[in-house]
């Protein structure tokens, strides 16, 4: 499995130098750190023990660590409020690709060049299961999303689609500075 997510990230690698149009270019790098968020965590599954269940706070961090790497961004900084929470290994991906998305969109729309500043990264307990965070003070949702269906960009909408999926509620909200997202998901035998 994680030798496909390897190879699918070389092809996408590989068509992605041939293009020219950047917004296909920016298109394709966007599709490559999906890949590559979902094969940091079948990564973690391997290093594991139990193959049932993963420690999501271990998680965070690794994908906190890959989302500053890859945006190369020395004036962003995540700062990680995790519990030990344990996940069914079936939710794995889709918890990685959510928090990847949120993670990213942060970096990048919140901090543009020359704005630095600082995210939160919450995995928490809470009553009805996991409790996942990501706040940042950055610049903030533009207040008025131009309508129409463009102002709702493919990230959202793969955080909505899983948040779905995983029967989970998802909360956006100002957090004056900053964009505050938070996920409310129902994990039976979380521990
Ligand atoms: N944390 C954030 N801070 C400021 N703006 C944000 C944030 N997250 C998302 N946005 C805004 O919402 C839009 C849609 O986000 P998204 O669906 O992820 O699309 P994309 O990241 O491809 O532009 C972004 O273009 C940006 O304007
Ligand atoms: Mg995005």
């Amino acid at each position: 499995m994680k030798n496909n997510l390897q190879l699918i990230a070389s092809l996408l690698l590989l068509q992605t130098r041939r293009v020219r149009d950047p917004a296909v270019k920016k298109a394709l790098g966007g599709m490559l750190e999906r890949v590559n968020a979902v094969a940091t965590v079948h990564r973690r599954l391997f290093q594991s023990e139990d193959v049932a269940m993963f420690d999501l706070a271990a998680f965070a961090h690794d994908l906190a660590d890959d989302a500053l790497g890859a945006a190369d961004r020395g004036d962003v900084k995540i700062s990680l409020d995790a519990q030990a929470v344990q996940v069914p290994a079936a939710l794995a991906a889709p918890l990685a690709l959510v928090i990847n998305e949120l993670l990213l969109d942060a970096i990048a729309h919140g901090f543009p060049p020359g704005r630095g500043g600082l995210i939160k990264l919450g995995v928490t307990h809470s009553r009805r299961g996991v409790r996942i965070e990501v706040t940042d003070n950055g610049v903030g949702m533009a207040v008025e999303p131009s309508s129409g269906p463009e102002s709702v960009g493919l990230g959202l909408t793969i955080v909505d689609l899983l948040a779905q999926q995983l029967r989970a509620e998802v909360t956006r909200s100002d957090a004056g500075p900053g964009v505050s997202t938070v996920l409310e998901l129902p994990v039976d035998g979380v521990s």
